[in-house]
């Protein structure tokens, strides 16, 4: 050491500029640690976490109690009332997937959403009939069972205190329960109206938000595990508000609903294993098709963000979008043809009719319809635990405050997920997504996913955790966050940070994130792409491991934090 400060000061006048600039530090930081690293969307739901990984529990109870305090928190995409999926890689190399995605109730149908003028109702969107069967609770504790270490009280204790105790309304959380578009959702029901609306009158940021209903509900939850939603007080509670409001879900929906462990899909990419998430999401089987097509490519080249390199990634985006809508749906109802998609001559077939120079008419791709781009919400989470092992979670209402139904008595809402089925086979969903027969709706099928909570490993080492929100959007962000870790050589922080794009075949519009330079944008139009800006694009939650440190990274574009633990327990 002393040498090198000799070193440093002999030539301290030559080198000064390149010490600046090596020594101050060129890019943001990750949050660091050694021990466990938990990635949320809320502050609380991340402390929350932290507490279970510092007391002992393992990456598993973590999830389990953020999922629990998200709901709470985060009452847009945090849900009892909705589902998702959990990728697990344990400190040993295995890993599953567990499938607490809502089902369709038992009465629904095909056309359930067609109206008596043949047009796609709004029923799929908001109100009573919206709601697929919710996963969450059931799947929690399923993971917890079978994979969890801590006892289940301690897991759903932080959530009742947040509910009944309450906590600070943040700012982002104010904006968007005033904003007119939820606003005018949630004063549609009287209980979404009172507690997320305080009646009417609004929470500013700052105020405190009480929900004892909610705690009620994770008392019982507490107390008595899922049976307490899915068969007891709640169930009833439950069963009872939806028949006086001709709902679709019924006790016998509740009391069937079924947690489905699957394997998880996997593919290679550049020497790196992808664990990712198998059909019903269409999340995975996008990620290793896209990711193929890039690496028979030098799309890299130009660098991160170069127009020559958005262009490659924007067409594989387009190539498999089309695929997307017609290929995918629920495995257990319709063979998914996984292996024709991931086929590498089907692969080399993609990459070739790729044109470098120019954009390819989405058109000429397969015939749609031009539809509006919406956002969507849904919220994943990041954690590794001391021993390693990895847990992705990425669980949704589906919209924003899903169907906008909170129902009597119990607190929480309830999802609007029967719209990721395709309400009119051919037509737009809420995303102006396409989808086809594959994913039509039918009495307890699954509707198709594009969440896809994902791990990376090298060399059988922990690489990288990630996932985020957006609809059908997060399958573009994911793969663009392990493109930069793997091709662009970034940080977890420089990863998540750097401007995103976003094709999804139909609408045939290249949605470009704010943050690239106007001649990046003029370049990409010159290739003949139709350019969307928007201000965001994704809510990223990632770990990564650089061999040393585990490196947490929480999305700026929101209000994410990442906590790391330095505590060797
Ligand atoms: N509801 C969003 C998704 O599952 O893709």
């Amino acid at each position: 050491m002393a040498a090198v400060k000799s070193t440093m000061r002999r030539r301290s006048f030559s080198l000064l500029p390149f010490l600046l600039l090596v020594t101050s530090l060129p890019a943001r930081q990750p949050v660091r640690a050694k021990h466990g690293m938990v990635v949320t969307r809320e502050s609380n739901a991340t402390d929350a976490g932290e507490t279970v990984l510092e007391s002992g529990g393992n990456a598993v109870d973590a999830a389990v109690a953020v999922g629990l305090a998200l709901a709470v928190t985060h009452p847009s995409a945090g849900n009892l009332g909705g589902g998702g999926f959990m990728l697990i890689r344990f400190a040993n190399g295995r890993s599953t997937f567990i499938d607490f995605r809502e089902r369709a109730p038992a009465t629904a149908s095909r056309n359930m959403y067609i109206g008596p003028d043949g047009k796609a109702t709004q029923d799929s969107v908001t109100g009573y009939r919206a709601s697929g069967v919710p996963g969450t609770v059931k799947g929690l504790e399923y993971a917890h069972r079978k994979y969890g270490r801590k006892p289940w009280k301690d897991l759903v204790n932080p959530a009742v205190s947040l509910a009944a105790k309450g906590f600070p309304v943040s700012w982002a959380l104010a904006e968007s329960l005033k904003s007119k578009g939820t606003s005018d959702r949630l004063n549609q029901f009287s209980e979404s109206k009172r507690i997320f609306l305080k009646g009417g009158t609004y929470y500013s940021t700052g105020d405190t938000l009480v929900q004892p209903e909610l705690a009620r509900t994770l008392e019982r939850i507490r107390d008595q595990g899922a049976r307490d939603f899915y068969e007891g007080e709640t169930a009833h509670l439950l069963a009872a508000d939806m028949k006086d409001h001709h709902g679709t879900l019924t006790l016998a929906d509740l009391h069937d609903y079924k947690v489905i462990e699957r394997q998880p899909l996997t593919g290679n990419y550049r020497g790196y294993t992808i664990i990712t998430a198998p059909p019903p999401s269409s999340g995975g089987v996008g990620i290793l098709q896209m990711m193929g097509v890039l690496e028979g490519t030098d799309y890299a080249k130009g660098g991160a963000g170069a127009a020559s390199t958005l262009h490659m990634i924007a067409e594989t985006m387009r190539r498999y979008f089309a695929d997307r809508s017609e290929y995918m749906g629920d495995p257990d109802y319709y063979k998914v043809p996984v292996s024709a998609l991931l086929n590498a001559r089907y692969i080399s077939s993609l990459r070739e009719s790729i044109d470098p120079a120019r954009a390819t008419p989405s058109s000429q791709i397969h015939p749609g319809k031009l539809t509006a781009y919406e956002s969507s919400e849904t919220t994943h989470y990041s954690i590794v635990d001391s021993e390693g092992t990895a847990v992705a979670v990425t669980y949704t209402l589906n919209g924003g405050f899903g169907s906008a139904v909170t129902p009597a008595k119990l607190g929480f809402l309830l999802n609007n997920e029967m719209d990721d089925f395709a309400p009119k086979p051919g037509e737009a969903n809420m995303y102006g997504l396409i989808q086809g027969e594959a994913n039509a709706i039918a009495p307890l099928k699954t509707p198709l996913s594009s969440m896809v909570p994902t791990i990376v490993v090298k060399d059988g080492k922990l690489r990288l955790v990630v996932g985020s929100p957006g609809g059908p959007t997060i399958i573009n962000t994911v793969m663009q966050v392990i493109l930069n870790v793997i091709d662009f050589d970034m940080n977890a922080q420089e990863a998540v940070d750097q401007p995103r794009i976003h094709h999804q075949w139909l609408p045939d519009a290249l949605v470009m994130e704010r943050g690239f330079s106007p001649d990046t944008v003029a370049l990409l139009k010159a290739k003949g792409h139709r350019i969307r800006s928007v201000p965001m694009l994704g809510e990223v939650a990632a770990i990564l491991f650089d061999g040393t440190w585990l490196q947490g990274a929480a999305d700026g574009r929101t209000a994410g934090t990442a906590t790391g633990t330095a505590k060797g327990y």
